[in-house]
């Protein structure tokens, strides 16, 4: 297993299915790890605001014997009061583990190059892969299966969607982004999801349809049209986004027993309606749930040996 974790392709197929092996284990019975990372400490380091992502880590940490430590965008300011390498050279020595959310993508895996602990990333402008990780892990629960599933995501080309295109490749899903022309996922993010579904017969498209992209679907995702960072673009982006607003009307194109899905925050009544999120078949609050059984494992088989 790498050091690190910027993007869920790090981890081989073999290894995904190991740490949602993992988390299925400590979520059935979390006493079992209650000692698993005693002493080990955790620096999370937040560039952006979060709700799940510093309250899953604060607690798996804790659940497994550990501690953390918060730093706030006001205490850190990365590369402006204190460059990277003075930040990872610092925390190295203190501490056994870093998450970091920041805005690029490079300052997470640059952080990981100069620190000797691992480095987890928690979102980036490039990629969610702890999101996309518990995505999966709660297809897997719900579903009984990911090879071959129809996931399709509906909205913008960001960050949560390049780490679910990831997360198809290496664990066989068929995945289809509908995007507005113009917000398609970043080329890298598709050739490295390409890739890596050369082994697991992954198939990984894009397209500007919306309708034609959900016909038949098993999962229906989609996230805010305007990430954090982009909030002077949210008007314009309104209006250009409202062709894939998942509601109603668009989900029944899914088969009957598809799920939705999507990271939350949510802005109900953008990129979905109440009548999707608050559905039967909506099962966002589970898939938030399991961001702290599955960065459990993560954690613990990243940190276990440090
Ligand atoms: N989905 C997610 O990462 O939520 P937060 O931004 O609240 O951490
Ligand atoms: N794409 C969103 C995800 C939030 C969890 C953002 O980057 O703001």
């Amino acid at each position: 297993m790498k050091k690190d974790f910027f993007e869920v392709t790090d981890f081989t197929t073999e290894e995904i299915l190991g740490i949602f092996d993992l988390a299925k284990k400590m979520k059935e019975k979390p006493s079992d790890y209650y000692e698993a990372l005693r002493y080990k400490t955790l620096a999370l380091i937040f560039e952006k605001p979060s709700l799940r992502t510093r309250t899953t880590f604060d607690v798996g940490i804790q659940q497994l014997g550990g501690f953390s430590i918060y730093l706030s965008p006001a205490e850190i300011n990365l590369g402006k009061r204190e460059s990277v390498f003075d930040v990872a050279k610092n925390l190295e020595r203190m501490v056994d583990g870093i998450m970091v959310r920041t805005f690029g993508h490079d300052i997470v895996e640059n952080m990981a190059r100069y620190a000797r602990i691992p480095v987890i990333n928690g979102l980036t402008d490039f990629a969610h892969p702890c999101q996309a990780m518990a995505d999966y892990f709660t297809i897997l629960e719900v579903k009984g299966t990911i090879k071959g599933l129809k996931i399709v995501y509906v909205g913008d080309g960001n960050n949560v969607a390049h780490s679910l295109m990831s997360a198809a490749g290496r664990l066989g899903a068929h995945i289809v982004v509908a995007t507005p022309p113009g917000f398609e996922p970043n080329l890298k993010a598709y050739f490295n999801a390409t890739e890596a579904g050369k082994a697991t017969g992954a198939k990984i498209e894009v397209t500007n349809d919306p309708v034609e992209a959900v016909r038949d679907a098993d999962v229906v995702y989609t996230d805010v049209w305007a990430s954090m960072g982009q909030e002077a673009e949210a008007e314009k982006r309104k209006k250009i986004f409202a062709p894939y607003q998942v509601n109603a009307k668009l989900f029944a194109y899914a088969k009957p027993d598809a799920i939705f899905m999507h990271c939350l925050p949510a802005h109900r009544g953008e990129e979905v309606t109440d009548d999707v999120i608050d559905s039967p078949n909506s099962v966002v609050f589970q898939e938030a749930e399991n961001r702290l059984h599955v960065q459990k494992a993560i954690m613990y088989e990243l940190m276990k040996n440090k």
